[in-house]
């Protein structure tokens, strides 16, 4: 699909995305806007070498491709200036070959961050009350009348919620189960988390103000304290070489018999088959998944484990922040190529 082809520079999406906005802003800015409409939902490296050709000026892309040296070194030789993931995350991109080739990575921060802490909070919520299960229950005709044991989860309020990862996405999943449910907070960070401890001082003292029962709250020194302790646990790190295999064998065997996993962050943070053992070992343990080890595949045995709950990667799927994201990979790439400071670069 091309949009505006007299347009004086190249700029190509490997996938449609949501919204006109993004599309607008290209072409008023004077950019031949082409858009790969491909039916193969992963692009290869192949692909997208041949979708850059011999003239291009920056690029779209998405984390389900593999940036790296071959696409940095063929958008270079095509006159590529910039290139923007459209997410926050860019563990597919290698920023060391985009460097080399003085090709500027842009990602897109911000407008995610309560869209993805809103769906580790609905996988939280549902776990702990056993959600999908029990929709399964019902549209298969087992429902023949209320009773004391059917479905019992366990209340929030007054658990212990853990956060792995207190930036952007770990802070607003913190307060809304904070806030929202009166849950307690332990967190793991290893960098300061002035956004959370702002925010939990404050609230407590407005608890406190209004003579409500307090929740409580500390920053753990350990992750292993974090899993020990906490009720329902969220994965919120960034993938790289320090946090793959995150959470392995030893360290589900330290969380409570009764606790929940939620991983809305990147699939290889826990190891996928020390996982499945755990769960088959442990049933009232459960799991929340956004993310997995080789995506778009689950590890064998994980899609018959009634204790875990799976959706596909749609965490930050709302419209409005789609919208904002491939309005953000846009910007990335037009400030650049018009010489504008990058919108968003991992860099800085
Ligand atoms: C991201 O942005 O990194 C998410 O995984 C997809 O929104």
């Amino acid at each position: 699909e091309v949009y505006n082809p007299n347009g004086k520079y190249r700029v190509v999406s490997t996938k449609p995305m949501p919204g006109t906005r993004w599309i607008n802003l290209l072409i008023e800015q004077d950019c031949r806007l082409e858009i790969c409409t491909q039916k193969k939902t992963i692009l290869s490296v192949e692909d997208i070498i041949s979708l850059i050709g011999d003239k291009c000026d920056g690029v779209i892309g998405q984390l389900t491709e593999d940036w790296g040296e071959k696409l940095f070194s063929a958008l270079s030789r095509a006159g590529g200036k910039a290139f923007s993931n459209m997410a926050v995350g860019y563990n597919n991109v290698d920023v060391n070959a985009a460097n080399k080739y003085g090709v500027a990575v842009g990602n897109t921060p911000g407008v995610l961050t309560e869209t993805t802490a809103e769906l580790a909070a609905s996988l939280s919520l549902s776990a702990a009350r056993r959600i999908v299960e029990a929709d399964e229950f019902m549209r298969a005709g087992l429902y023949d009348g209320w009773l004391p044991h059917l479905f019992v989860g366990n209340l929030l309020k007054g658990q212990t919620v853990g956060v792995i990862g207190a930036g952007r996405i770990g802070s607003a999943y913190a307060r809304m189960m904070v806030e929202g449910f009166k849950m307690n907070l332990i967190y793991y960070d290893l960098y300061q988390a002035t956004r959370l401890e702002k925010f939990v001082t404050a609230y407590g003292q407005f608890l406190k103000a209004n003579g409500e029962q307090p929740v409580t709250w500390k920053r753990a020194s350990t992750m292993e304290e974090v899993l020990r302790e906490a009720d329902v646990i969220s994965l919120h790190p960034v993938l790289d070489k320090t946090t793959y295999h995150l959470v392995n064998k030893e360290r589900l065997a330290m969380m409570k018999k009764e606790a929940i996993l939620i991983n809305c962050s990147r699939g290889p943070v826990i190891d996928e088959v020390a996982l499945v053992e755990h769960l088959k070992a442990t049933p009232m343990f459960r799991v929340g998944l956004d993310v997995f080890e080789d995506e778009p595949y689950m590890k064998p045995g994980l899609a018959e484990m009634k204790n875990a709950i799976v959706v596909p990667h749609i965490a930050s799927a709302s419209k409005w922040t789609r919208e904002g994201m491939a309005t953000l990979a846009a910007l990335n790439v037009l400030g650049k190529i018009k010489g504008y400071p990058i919108w968003s670069d991992p860099n800085r």
